[in-house]
């Protein structure tokens, strides 16, 4: 495998235009984070970008090697190149200091065997327009259009979500982020005597009768009253878009309706893996009350430093992952096993259904617990 240049941009740009069924005039003008697998013939092979993330994990930021574009030739596919392509891709992280790595699957059979596993989907739903509506007369909270000076608040709100597997949306990825918020059709931000409590952003779509919907990107409130506020907002649009295609999980917003919510018409499951699991507990946070400790051994079938014994200890919000002097009879945890506790998509009895653990360990459910499944609102 090796870094791809500024000479491998014509191959990269048909190579993506050909997997992923689009076309382009414009080749892309840099190839940061990608690498690739060349063919016997010297052809481009086989590629792969890792994106600089970070992922709020516990309330702290976890550096986050997002994997995408990835891609093989149909001339080279079945031959292992994307294996070897993701294996690769590991030591590469752990020396960028990376310690987790999240991906959106097109398959999951390509990465599962390599260490990651789904934890987390990224849906859409669709929602008739004025069941969005809430019972009531409008209360106190206002909602008016964000302009340029709004984009350090809506920004601030965003951040104070806190959710597990947040993209921090800020860092090289997000180079300007700001100006990014304020191209979309509409930022409703509301507003409690002056201070912003809410806000959602949504492109408009095209036309105003049967068909015509608004594709709603974030949603985010402080309080029950600013949630009411945005959706009032969001229904007075019923008349000339029928239908919201709701972007995120709908828990949350099914507290406020008197409908239920329908199921997602389409998921985008996401992928993570431990890359380095000292790196990966000492980054994150953990629930301040708990105190955990357990032992285990680490199996992982492409990173040796993993494979040895460890001990968890989690207490005052931190976590730290100590290697043990060689224990007999310890159980054992397969790293995917890891990545579906760390993000607290599992507990060790759905493990051991699994196969991913070979016995119960005490802690380990205490140190991981989650109030809620992790999600990332970015695609990439
Ligand atoms: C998906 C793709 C990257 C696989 O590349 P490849 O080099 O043929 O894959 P490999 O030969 O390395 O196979 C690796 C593993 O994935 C599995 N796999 C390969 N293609 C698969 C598919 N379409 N569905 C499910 N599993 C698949 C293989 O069985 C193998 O599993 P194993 O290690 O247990 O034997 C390639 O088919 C491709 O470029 N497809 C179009 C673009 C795309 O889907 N990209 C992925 C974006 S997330």
């Amino acid at each position: 495998m090796r870094e791809l240049g500024h000479d491998d941009i014509e191959q990269v740009s048909r190579l993506s235009q050909l997997s992923f069924g689009y076309r382009s005039e414009t080749a892309p003008s840099e190839l940061r984070g990608m690498f690739g697998i060349d063919g016997a013939d010297g052809r481009l092979a086989a590629m792969a970008r890792v994106r600089s993330y970070e992922q709020l994990w516990g309330g702290r930021r976890v550096r986050m090697g997002g994997i995408a574009s990835v891609a093989v030739h149909p001339d080279a596919r079945g031959q292992g190149h994307a294996s070897v392509l993701m294996r690769s891709l590991l030591p590469l992280m752990r020396s960028a200091a990376q310690p987790i790595s999240a991906l959106f699957p097109t398959g999951v059979g390509v990465y599962r065997p390599v260490g990651w596993e789904v934890v987390g989907s990224l849906d859409d739903t669709r929602i008739a327009t004025r069941d969005l509506q809430p019972a009531g007369p409008p209360g106190a909270v206002q909602v008016r259009s964000a302009g340029p000076s709004d984009a350090a608040t809506v920004a601030a709100l965003y951040a104070g979500l806190g959710l597990n597997g947040l993209l921090t949306r800020d860092g090289e990825e997000f180079p300007s982020a700001e100006e990014a918020l304020l191209e979309h059709d509409v930022v409703a931000l509301a507003e409690l005597d002056g201070s912003a409590v809410a806000y959602a952003t949504y492109a408009r779509g095209s036309g105003y009768r049967e068909g015509s919907e608004l594709r709603l990107r974030d949603f985010v409130h402080r309080s029950a009253p600013a949630a009411g506020a945005l959706l009032r907002s969001l229904a007075s649009w019923s008349t000339v878009a029928p239908t919201v295609l709701w972007r995120g999980p709908t828990t949350g917003l099914g507290l406020h309706l008197s409908r239920a919510v329908p199921p997602p018409v389409q998921s985008q499951p996401w992928m993570l893996r431990i890359v380095d699991a000292v790196a990966a507990v000492a980054q994150r946070g953990f629930l301040p009350d708990v105190d955990a400790d357990s032992a285990f051994v680490l199996f992982d079938p492409d990173v040796a430093d993993h494979c040895r014994p460890w001990r968890l200890r989690v207490t005052g919000g931190s976590g730290v992952l100590e290697e043990l002097t060689p224990a007999a009879d310890l159980p054992v945890l397969h790293v995917r096993g890891l990545a579906l506790l760390y993000a607290g998509a599992a507990d060790v009895a759905a493990l051991l259904r699994a196969g991913l653990i070979d016995r119960p360990v005490p802690g380990l459910d205490a140190a991981f617990s989650a109030a809620q499944l992790p999600q990332i609102l970015d695609y990439f």
